[in-house]
This record gives structure tokens, C-alpha cells and sequence, in this order.
């Protein structure tokens, strides 16, 4: 049987490159070792964006991740994708781990920092606060063998392994330890150079920008005309982008040979290049919208039962009765 692979996001929006070179890159890569799950979890959505408005965004954003998803090379044939809002027992089965992770530990979660900054929240949810330990549920549900994740959520598996374990000790079970991989060992800095590329901050490129769009973003994008004068953003996505070209490249820009017009169209091109195949990926799926939905209704049926199956083995592991069974053994005896 092959492993289990789940990685996942929240649906917050349309994605864009700096997605795909921090996770859904090495997500395509890995695809065909793996048997995957791709996990929609708009409960930790809620952490962080739980107003009217946003909840109602949650639909439509999610049929979008998966459109885009496959974009950037996730196979729907090869990966389950399934909305965490729909899967009963992952609540249960963080009910029960709650109670396994002290606050202080998560207290400490680096990514919960940086997630309270990006809220609009004033103050920190109970919710954000448990974050890692609902995803340590959808990856216990799953059995997950890998999960791919950005540095900062290391440590979300991290304290999944440390549940786990506890489990595994404290009643004598097997279940199993996943691991994690770090998919963010490439970062792209933002269209206006800064560190991040985000929606919020409006400096992204999106898997589905047009041609046009490209166009205009890079024409946008700052000409900084040496290494000594700051960041030149053209010469940053060349080298993510075109890494065999490179070398070649930034010998010209480098020797002052390299004139702004040139470089961008250059980095126009290798854009192209990139979002060419994926834009013809989605073409299908953005013009029928309902096979985008059945994939997502299959696979959520399909991880339901997958999860119940590990709630009931988590509750028989640690001694929680089972009062079903308890029924059926009385009218067993009864009947005799
Ligand atoms: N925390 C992930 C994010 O950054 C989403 C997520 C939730 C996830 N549960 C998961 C990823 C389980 C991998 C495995 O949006």
C-alpha cells in the first residue's frame, strides 16, 4: 500500500506564485509516490476570518483552490480533495486531543504570531490558539504518513507526533507517527519587492492572470540597475523561474549589457512558459464549474468514512465506551 500524503490550505482566496513555489510545486512532485489528500480546512479558516462575509466567501474560494490546485499541477486523479467543515469526527477527535497538548506549548506556535497579525481580529481566538491541534486531528484522521508543510507550520506536526505519541505510550496503542517535509526552501519576494507576495498587500501573480496581466505586472515592476542599489525583482523571478538561464542572464545585467526593456520581456517569456500549461489545466474546469464540485463532494465522502473509521479506533484505543456496542452485546444476551 502506499503512503499517505496530506497537504492542504485554507481557502482565503485566489493562489498565486508565491503558493506555488512555497508548497504547490513540491506538492505536484511528490504526487506520484504517494497516494494524496489535499485537505480545504475552512475551520482553521475561521481562526482568523469568521464574519459573515467571509464565511460566505468559503464556497466559492474553495472550488477556486481546487481549480487552481490543478493549475499548478495537482492531479485530481491521483489526489482527494475534501472540505474539513464536512467531516463530523475531526472535531471529535480534537475534543479528545485537546486535552493532550498543554497551552504553553501551543502558546508558543510560531505561525500563530504571525497568523494574529494577519487577522482582523483584536485579540487571539480560542480557536487560533488550537490550530495545530485540529491539524494534528485532519492528520491523524488520515493516517498520513508525510505532510508537507511551510517552516512555520513544522511545528503544527510537530505537536501532532508529540499527541501521538502520548497516545501510543499512555494506552499501549500503534497508531501512526507522520512526518513532515518543508516545502518552502524557495521564497519569491512580491511584484513591488517586498518580502512577502501576498493579496493583502497586492503585489501577487496569480495562476490564473491573463497574458495581459502579466504583462502589465512586470512593465510595473521596479528597474533597479545594480546589486549595490537594492533588490532588482526582474533579476529575483528570472532566477526562480529560469534558473538555467541565469547564470547567463545576470553575467549580462551584471556587465550593464542587460537593458531593462530586454530583461523584462525575458522574464514576460519564461512567465509565460510557466503559466501557459496551467492555464490550459484549469480551461476544463473553469468552464464547468460542476465537476470542480463533484470532486470536492466525492472526496469529502469518501475521507468521511476514513475518519470515522480512525475516531472509533481512537476511542477504543484510550477506553472511551462505545455504547453501541454495549447495545448490541444486551439484546445478543437477551436474545439467547
Ligand atoms: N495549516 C495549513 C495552512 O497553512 C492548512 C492545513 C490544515 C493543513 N490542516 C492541514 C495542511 C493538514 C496539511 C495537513 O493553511
Amino acid at each position: 500500500m502506499s503512503k499517505i500524503m496530506l497537504s492542504g490550505g485554507r481557502p482565503t482566496g485566489k493562489l498565486h506564485l508565491g503558493h506555488y513555489v512555497g508548497a504547490f510545486k513540491t506538492f505536484a512532485d511528490m504526487q506520484k509516490d504517494y497516494d494524496n489528500y489535499f485537505i480545504i480546512s475552512d475551520i482553521h479558516m475561521l481562526t482568523t476570518k469568521s464574519t459573515k462575509k467571509e464565511i460566505d466567501t468559503i464556497f466559492e474560494n474553495s472550488l477556486n483552490m481546487i481549480i487552481d490546485a490543478i493549475g499548478m499541477g495537482i492531479d485530481p486523479k491521483q489526489t482527494t480533495f475534501y472540505l474539513q467543515s464536512q467531516i463530523p469526527y475531526l472535531s471529535h477527535i480534537f475534543g479528545i486531543f485537546q486535552n493532550y497538548v498543554k497551552l504553553d506549548r501551543v502558546n508558543n506556535t510560531p505561525s500563530l504570531v504571525e497568523m494574529s497579525k494577519h487577522s482582523n481580529q483584536d485579540e487571539v481566538s480560542l480557536g487560533l490558539v488550537a490550530y495545530p491541534v485540529l491539524e494534528a486531528a485532519d492528520i491523524f484522521a488520515l493516517k498520513a504518513d508525510i505532510v508537507p508543510v511551510g517552516k512555520d507550520n513544522i511545528d503544527h506536526v510537530v505537536i501532532t507526533q508529540n499527541i501521538i505519541k502520548y497516545i501510543n505510550e499512555e494506552f499501549g496503542a500503534d497508531f501512526k507517527i507522520p512526518d513532515y517535509i518543508t516545502t518552502d526552501n524557495n521564497h519569491i519576494v512580491g511584484t513591488d519587492g517586498s518580502n512577502k507576495m501576498s493579496k493583502s498587500l497586492d503585489n501577487a501573480i496569480y495562476i490564473r492572470d491573463s497574458h495581459e496581466e502579466v504583462i502589465r505586472k512586470v512593465n510595473n515592476m521596479k528597474w533597479v540597475d545594480s546589486y549595490e542599489n537594492g533588490l532588482n525583482v526582474v533579476m529575483e523571478y528570472i532566477k526562480i523561474f529560469a534558473p538555467d538561464q541565469y547564470e547567463c542572464i545576470n553575467n549580462a545585467y551584471i556587465s550593464n549589457k542587460l537593458t531593462e526593456r530586454k530583461a523584462k520581456d525575458i522574464l514576460i517569456e519564461v512567465l509565460d512558459n510557466l503559466l501557459t500549461p496551467m492555464r490550459e489545466r484549469m480551461k476544463p474546469y473553469l468552464e464547468d464549474r460542476e465537476k470542480v464540485f463533484e470532486l470536492l463532494y466525492n472526496g469529502t465522502k469518501k475521507v468521511k468514512t476514513i475518519a470515522d473509521e480512525s475516531m472509533y479506533e481512537l476511542r477504543e484505543a484510550i477506553g472511551l465506551v462505545d455504547l453501541e456496542s454495549h447495545k448490541r452485546k444486551l439484546v445478543k444476551r437477551n436474545e439467547n
